[in-house]
């Protein structure tokens, strides 16, 4: 028994290391939202800098719709813990309006990716008469399309 001690030990620490490395969200790939819109995101560079693409299922305007630029940043501090925030914008191709989105990269309880953000939306408008109805707010949840194999 007194033997043993030593190795079962070594065996805790060994699966208790293994068990607790936390999976970490990550922004690269491609999502969609509950809107059905679709975003895809390219390399995160080591300043956190992103570039991809946004196709929005939904439009304020009655043009037709277009897939989009975005561009972002994601927060590098050492505090994120796996689990960053980050902000990007999208210039929209199809209309004069322009959308930033803010939010969090998290890992939920069932070990899902997931992205949980806040927009505003910027019409453009004829006057600075017509500035209180430009602006729209809201929320949007991303979660990561599987890609099929
Ligand atoms: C426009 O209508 O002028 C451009 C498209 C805006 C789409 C908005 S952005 C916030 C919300 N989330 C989406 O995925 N689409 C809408």
């Amino acid at each position: 028994m007194v033997q043993a001690t030593p190795l079962l030990l070594v065996l805790f620490l060994a699966l208790g290391a293994h068990g607790l490395a936390v999976k970490k969200c990550s922004l690269t790939g491609r999502w969609v939202n509950d809107l059905g819109s679709n975003m895809t995101i390219m390399t995160v560079n080591a300043n956190g800098a992103f570039a991809g693409s946004y196709h929005t299922a939904v439009t304020a305007t009655s043009n037709e719709i277009k897939l989009s630029p975005l561009q972002g940043s994601m927060q590098k501090s050492p505090n994120q813990k796996g689990q960053p925030t980050f902000g990007f914008t999208v210039n929209w191709s199809f209309s004069d309006s322009i959308t930033v989105f803010t939010g969090q990269c998290f890992v939920d309880e069932y070990g899902k990716e997931v992205l949980k953000t806040m927009w505003l939306l910027r019409s453009h408008v004829e006057n600075i008469k017509n500035d209180w109805k430009a602006t729209r707010v809201g929320t949007n949840v991303f979660t990561r399309l599987q890609s099929q194999e």
